[in-house]
């Protein structure tokens, strides 16, 4: 789905000395290196503060502990989503409330949030799901008026940029009172392993959450909450300051194999390519296509067959993962996501993808879609 070998091949001299730089300094943890991407990314990020940690699930559970949720209290979140946004939920005995997404956007619908919130609500979780803003405007509305927070999932969106109607623009993960990314592989800023980063503008959330990440410690050997250990490692930190330098550059190489790929599928009354909402630009995390009357494995096989890599993300809901049973996940009543489950597909969309083999996978997707 994606190249990440050619990607780095493009920028080897670069990660190469800066990988050797870490080795022969021998600080594989913490120091210059690490302090330096955090600054980087949140100037980047126009955020105060950038909290780097060991992945993007990390960065959900450390954002949940540090605004204080605890046992009981509900949180509202899509159930279209990756399994990390709500497990970490669970994991703290925080009760993930399951909410529709929107039809065309495919992230979290507003309406569907006020219609959940009850006394034990404490936060909402959008999701920016495949790189589209899940509606902030809309989301920071009804938080402020229901004295919610907002923790932004933003592992799939990192780069976008947010409109609101007055005609701000901020980056997704930096409207919410906390913003969480992670840096796997395949994502638009992706490590060479794992890592993930927290954002937030306040003061005293940042002390809050470095801490957690950091066994609860205010300083060397005095731990004042219970944390975990959750780190970036300075190797990952170093590639990752060289990408950053390239993100804006890789979110539009994605953009642009998208634009290939609409008019390539434009006008197939079996094919819906994703909706560009005018209040962001869709970085693309995924190509994500709906289809309607087509058979979806055999059309995954048929590709497959041709060299061609497809996924569906995600094939079940997480109101429907058995993990959730004991939450009353199975008796949530969410046709637009289990519609949504039963017709995605994605197809490959990365920074090397050319037009040539964008052709080929257009051509044989309508071979299929169309016989
Ligand atoms: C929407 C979403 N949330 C959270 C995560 C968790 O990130 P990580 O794999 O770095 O823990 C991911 C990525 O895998 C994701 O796509």
């Amino acid at each position: 789905m994606v190249d990440t070998k050619t990607q780095y091949h493009k920028i080897k001299t670069e990660v190469d000395a800066a990988v050797l730089r870490v080795l022969e300094s021998s600080v594989f943890i913490g120091g210059k290196v690490v302090a330096g991407f955090a600054e980087n990314l949140a100037k980047y990020h126009n955020s105060k503060h950038c909290i780097p940690c060991a992945n993007g699930t990390d960065a959900l559970q450390i954002a949940m502990m540090a605004l204080g949720l605890q046992p009981g209290d509900e949180v509202i979140t899509p159930s279209f989503t990756y399994i990390a946004t709500v497990e970490v939920a669970a994991l703290l005995h925080i009760k993930p409330v399951f909410v529709e997404v929107d039809p065309k956007t495919f992230c979290i619908d507003p309406a569907a949030i006020e219609k959940a919130i009850t006394p034990k609500t404490k936060a909402i979780i959008p999701v920016h799901l495949y790189g589209q803003a899940a509606n902030m405007e809309a989301i920071m509305q009804i938080a402020a008026a229901h004295n919610l927070f907002v923790i932004e999932d933003n592992a799939q969106g990192i780069g976008n940029d947010y409109s609101f109607s007055n005609g701000t623009t901020q980056k997704t993960g930096s409207i919410g009172h906390i913003g969480c990314t992670s840096f796997y592989p395949s994502k638009n800023l992706g490590a060479y392993g794992d890592g993930g980063a927290i954002f937030t503008n306040d003061d005293d959330l940042a002390a809050k959450l470095r801490m957690i990440a950091s066994h609860g410690q205010s300083k060397q050997y005095y731990h004042d909450v219970v944390g975990c250990n959750s780190r970036l490692d300075a190797i990952q930190a170093a590639i990752l300051d060289i990408k950053l330098t390239h993100l804006d550059e890789y979110i539009a190489a994605r953009i642009k194999a998208a634009d290939f790929y609409d008019k390539g599928f434009a006008n197939n009354k079996k094919i819906t390519t994703p909706f560009r909402d005018a209040n962001n630009k869709h970085v693309f995390h995924q190509y994500t296509l709906l289809l309607e009357g087509v058979d979806r494995n055999g059309l995954k096989q048929f590709l497959a067959d041709k060299g061609i890599p497809a996924m569906i993300y995600y094939p079940v809901a997480a109101h429907q993962q058995k993990m959730f049973d004991a939450f009353g996940g199975n008796s949530y009543h969410l046709p637009v996501t289990d519609w949504l489950t039963e017709r995605v597909i994605s197809l490959p969309v990365h920074t090397e993808l050319d037009e040539e083999q964008q052709q080929y996978i257009i051509a044989n997707v309508l071979e299929f879609v169309n016989k």
